[in-house]
């Protein structure tokens, strides 16, 4: 038997790292609000963790299932994974790979649903929302067990860290249930996962009215042209009693401000514009200018990025495939703890199926 102390050893001289596991539903080009949501966070934790970032193509199916949307998958997650590599996430260290192609997800998913119950799903409020942002009267029962089909993703690689926008917070609540009540009722096989909410938990959307999302037109892509960015900061909702240059503005909860402080590195800058706005003494063109100025440097370098990568789809792909076999192999070795857990290969094993 090696000493606590032994051990101790032998996991810092091969570099377990603790894992890491998010994602998105490719449903086209990423925008700012999954930058500050999620994808910052991504950058910065990757060389302290093992991380494995998931393309949640099954999860687009609980919205979204018909076959133009399935076909539009590769374009999407070429589109997703210039995004990803543009912000910084660096494939070479990190794993990237399709959901619906590892089917032990699937397999776990469905075992999963033992473990909770349809009231407790039926109260989280992100899965109305999801229906009704597609008019959906009646909630499919693949779309109720969307927090299980996270949950199966995060546990998959057996988890510790899940760094996600608020709206997903719920999900991460239902995945720690569900590891909770594994581990008790089988054996002792998942880490319980904490999220990791960022700093910038909601991003508002250009148009002040709801969270930035591509479907309500109020999003500024991470792809984003410069002409286009020029014209969306332009149309940007900021305070509306500003009729002139000379009226006192508020600051406080305008998105014009809440994007000055999340993207405008020039301090000084910002809070001079603040205070000349609360005073009457600046024009909203001069602040939407250096708004369009700030956000222009911070995507530009993306941009260039992303579309050297868009001509390299080859490189893209590798990328993904290389990601799902190394995801593949962890999906195995769980789903072989989990047969042992639950008594399945004993059965199996009677009845000889194993
Ligand atoms: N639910 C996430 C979204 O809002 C996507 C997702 C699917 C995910 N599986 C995940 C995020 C696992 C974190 C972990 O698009």
């Amino acid at each position: 038997m090696p000493s606590a102390g032994l051990v101790y050893l032998w996991s810092e001289r091969t570099e377990m790292k603790l894992r890491i596991l998010t994602g998105d539903r490719p449903t086209g080009a990423l925008h700012l609000g999954h930058y500050v949501g999620s994808i910052q966070n991504r950058v910065a934790l990757q060389d302290s963790y093992e991380c494995f970032f998931i393309v949640a193509d099954l999860h687009m199916l609980t919205t979204r299932p018909g076959v133009a949307d399935i076909h539009a998958i590769s374009d999407h997650t070429y589109e997703m994974l210039a995004d990803y590599i543009g912000c910084g996430i660096d494939p070479e260290k990190s794993t990237i790979y399709l959901q619906s192609a590892i089917p032990e997800v699937y397999r776990l998913q469905l075992l999963f649903s033992m473990l909770v119950s349809v009231p407790r799903l039926q109260r989280i409020p992100s899965i109305k929302d999801m229906a009704q942002a597609v008019h959906l009267n009646e909630i499919p029962y693949g779309l109720l067990g969307y927090p299980v089909l996270q949950s199966a993703d995060i546990l998959l690689p057996r988890a510790h860290l899940v760094p996600i926008g608020k709206d997903n917070e719920s999900h991460i609540e239902i995945t720690r249930e569900i590891a909770r009540r594994f581990n008790k009722l089988y054996e002792e096989v998942f880490p319980i996962p904490k999220a990791l909410i960022s700093d910038v938990p909601v991003l508002v959307g250009t148009d002040n009215k709801a969270k930035m999302s591509k479907s309500l037109g109020n999003s500024i892509l991470l792809s984003e042209s410069e002409e286009s960015l020029k014209k969306k900061v332009a149309r940007m909702y900021t305070d509306p009693k500003r009729i002139r240059a000379d009226i006192p503005g508020t600051v406080e909860r305008n998105p014009v401000f809440i994007y000055h402080d999340v993207f405008n590195p020039n301090k000084e800058e910002v809070e001079d514009l603040k205070s000349r706005y609360r005073q009457g003494t600046v024009s909203d063109r001069e602040v939407k200018d250096t708004l369009f100025n700030a956000l222009n440097q911070f995507l530009a370098p993306i941009r260039k990025k992303r579309v050297e990568l868009m001509k390299n789809k080859e490189y893209l792909k590798e990328i993904l495939v290389h990601g799902t076999r190394r995801m593949q192999e962890e999906a195995s070795i769980t789903l072989d703890m989990v047969g042992e857990a639950m008594g399945y290969h004993h059965t199996w094993n009677e009845l000889g199926m194993w």
